[in-house]
This record gives structure tokens, sequence and C-alpha cells, in this order.
């Protein structure tokens, strides 16, 4: 092989890699990007209501802030008032007002969001 032709290879190698790694940095950051969501605070009751994916309520614990994605698979939950639980639309996992599993295939508790008050306005975001 000859000194150009060597050189060349390895520069299309580099070019190659370097892409590659600007391409997979680009998704990952892409697949990362959580949502970020405005919750204004006369908006939270005692009945649960769910934005964009985002549980929120509040009981005399406090103001409570889930991700409203099922821990299976990823479907959003409903809140069935008639029973009080949060229920997915897409296999029938159950899940109590703090989140825990009650009935899967669900696994894993809905996972609390952290969140900020900003005078009348929460901010919170989801993946
Ligand atoms: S995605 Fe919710 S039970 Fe499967």
């Amino acid at each position: 092989m000859k000194r150009r032709d060597f050189l060349s290879s390895l520069l299309s190698l580099i070019i190659f890699i370097v892409s590659g790694k600007l391409l997979l940095d680009f998704l990952g950051f892409r697949l990362k990007k959580s949502h970020k969501i405005r919750i204004l605070r006369d908006e939270v009751t005692e009945n649960p209501r769910i934005k964009e994916g985002v549980i929120y309520f509040r009981d005399r614990d406090g103001l409570h802030i889930l991700s409203g994605r099922c821990t299976h698979l990823g479907c959003i939950v409903e809140f069935d008032e008639k029973s009080g639980i949060f229920k997915c639309p897409c296999h029938g996992s159950e899940y109590a007002l703090d989140g825990s599993v009650i009935k899967g295939p669900a696994r894993k508790r809905l996972k609390k969001l952290d969140y900020i008050v900003d005078g009348n306005i929460i901010l919170t975001a989801v993946d």
C-alpha cells in the first residue's frame, strides 16, 4: 500500500469515527431531552389530573407530581374516579394514588417528579 493510499484510508476512518460519535451524541441528546410542563397552582385540586403525561394533585400531605407514564411499556395512565386509582389502558396495570403498583404487569411504581414552584406556576419535567 502506498503512503498516499494509507493516509487517505486513515483519514476516511477518522472521519467515519468522528461523524459516528457526533451522530450518537446528537441522538442521545434527542432521546434524553425532557419535556417541560407548566401547571398553574390554581389547577391543582384533590382530584388527580393528568396533563401532558404528568399527574398532579394535592392532599393533606401536600402537592404530588408523578409521571403518568406506565412503567410497563410507557403508555399514559388514566385516573379512574370511581375506584380512585390510576389504570393503564394498554395492558391493565393499576397504581395507587401514591404511584405504587396495585396490579401488574408493571412492577415499578410511577416515578415521582421533581418540581419547583415559582409564584403561581409549578414547573416540572418529564422524559
Ligand atoms: S404499558 Fe401499561 S400495562 Fe403495559
